[in-house]
């Protein structure tokens, strides 16, 4: 099969509600590299959306895969197996001292979804009604009903009825300063929206509130990292009311940041956390992790799925970690992040549409935009951009409330070589777009 012929197939047989496809039919990829049918090789700067952090097809998980798959690959939930534990503990290790169990699921929107489900349930049992939930608004959870009611992006909702309307969900600030600051200094930004959720809670709510649910760095909204006042203020706010903070880490999640969590740049506790992407090091795997509070509010028969705890998923989670935290990864995507940014912004004094370079280690963010002082989101230039890393050999994301953000996500085992050709691809990328 070439790649017009599997495209032809794509077209007809492929539901047309998926997101446009980019052209690329993939044939195989290793490590930091992807090739296409007709053997052109790309350097993978998206990681399959945050998710390959490891690079394609690392042997330890390839082994461990293979191993797995060799011995059993499904029981369903009610059984217990060694991966499934032994992920469960090395987990727990590696997680914020809050949190001291886990429930395995499938994908990030079910992380999301359940770990509402959880706060709901513990609120009820503690003797409130915990009727609503607070999200961000720019926030992207998912796209089933609640995670896509949660989500504070309206692209994603529109014309479905009232499918993306679950009751109780209220939206506060998104801590973008870029954006909305106001001519607030960052700290006085980040205080202020954190405000506004108490706010919420004390005033606005219609009822009690079940949980507020944050992304530490906000991902799909445009690589949106808060002030640093920002979150160590909610989680007081939360915790001086007794409100359980549930932390998004499906994409910060598994050294992305430049810690294992990005919770971890501000020392947070949450009660609640939902993972994914990367956890599963390419195989579907979802997690919730939950403090004593959350655990002891539970009842035997509250939460199971038919895949949970998947065994290959979990040897192959098991095998990623081990990976992550014996080549240190995470102090890699520092390192590298670090650099890229600051080539980046050296690079916004020649191409006045670089409006911001932002991110934290390798989730790194440059928005796009016609005029300096407007704003002006520039997707148009952002499509153009993609395209033409594309033809230099690179694969980029593109995303952001206003669709005008060039993602750099690359697997976490980036060299230094790799990672300031690429900055220089992608700066000559948008020159070109712009005819500049
Ligand atoms: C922060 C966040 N939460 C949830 C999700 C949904 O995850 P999934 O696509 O695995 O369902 C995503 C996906 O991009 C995400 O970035």
């Amino acid at each position: 099969m070439n790649s017009e012929e599997a495209a032809a197939l794509r077209d007809k047989y492929l539901i047309r509600g998926i997101v446009p496809r980019d052209p690329l039919v993939i044939d195989r990829a290793s490590g930091l590299h992807i090739y296409d049918l007709e053997g052109n090789r790309y350097t993978d700067l998206f990681s399959g959306i945050s998710t390959n952090n490891l690079g394609h097809c690392h042997p330890d998980v390839v082994r461990a895969v293979a191993e797995q798959a060799g011995r059993f690959m499904h029981v369903s939930g009610y059984y217990t197996h060694p991966r499934e534990v032994e992920l469960a503990k090395s987990l727990v290790d590696l997680l914020p001292r809050s949190l001291c169990k886990v429930f395995f699921c499938n994908s990030g929107t079910e992380a999301v979804d359940g770990a509402v489900k959880l706060a709901k349930k513990t609120a009820v049992v503690e003797g409130r009604q915990g009727s609503t939930v607070i999200a961000l608004k720019g926030s992207f959870h998912g796209r089933l009903s609640l995670t896509l009611t949660l989500t504070g992006q309206r692209k994603y909702k529109a014309r479905l009825g009232n499918y993306a309307n679950y009751p109780g969900v209220v939206h506060a600030p998104c801590p973008y300063h870029y954006r909305y600051g106001g001519g607030l200094s960052e700290d006085e930004f980040g205080l202020r929206c954190a405000d506004e959720v108490a706010e919420i809670i004390d005033h606005y709510a219609s009822g009690d509130v079940a949980a507020v649910l944050v992304e530490p760095i906000l991902g799909e909204g445009g690589i949106i990292v808060p002030p640093d006042t920002y979150l160590p203020r909610l989680e007081k706010i939360c915790s001086e009311r007794g409100v359980p903070l549930v932390v998004d880490e499906v994409q910060t999640g598994f050294g992305r940041t430049g810690k294992i969590f990005a919770s971890e740049h501000w020392g947070l506790k949450p009660d609640l956390m939902a993972m994914a992407k990367a956890l599963g090091a390419g195989l579907p795997l979802g997690a919730i992790a939950v403090s004593e509070r959350v655990d002891r509010a539970l009842e035997p028969g509250d939460h199971f799925n038919t895949f949970m705890g998947n065994p290959v998923s979990c040897a192959a989670a098991l095998a990623g970690i081990r990976v992550l935290t014996r080549d240190r990864l995470h102090e890699n995507a520092a390192r590298q992040g670090a650099s890229m940014i600051k080539h980046l912004r050296e690079a916004m004094d020649e191409i006045p549409f670089m409006g911001d370079v932002r991110g934290r280690g390798l989730m790194v963010g440059v928005e796009l935009v016609w005029d300096e002082r407007t704003k002006k989101p520039a997707p148009e230039l952002a499509d153009r951009a993609k395209a033409e890393m594309r033809r230099r050999g690179y694969l980029i994301g593109v995303g952001g409330i206003y669709k005008n953000v060039l993602r750099i996500q690359p697997p976490l085992i980036i060299t230094e070589e790799v990672a300031q050709e690429a900055v220089e691809n992608l700066v000559e990328s948008i020159k070109e777009s712009a005819k500049i």
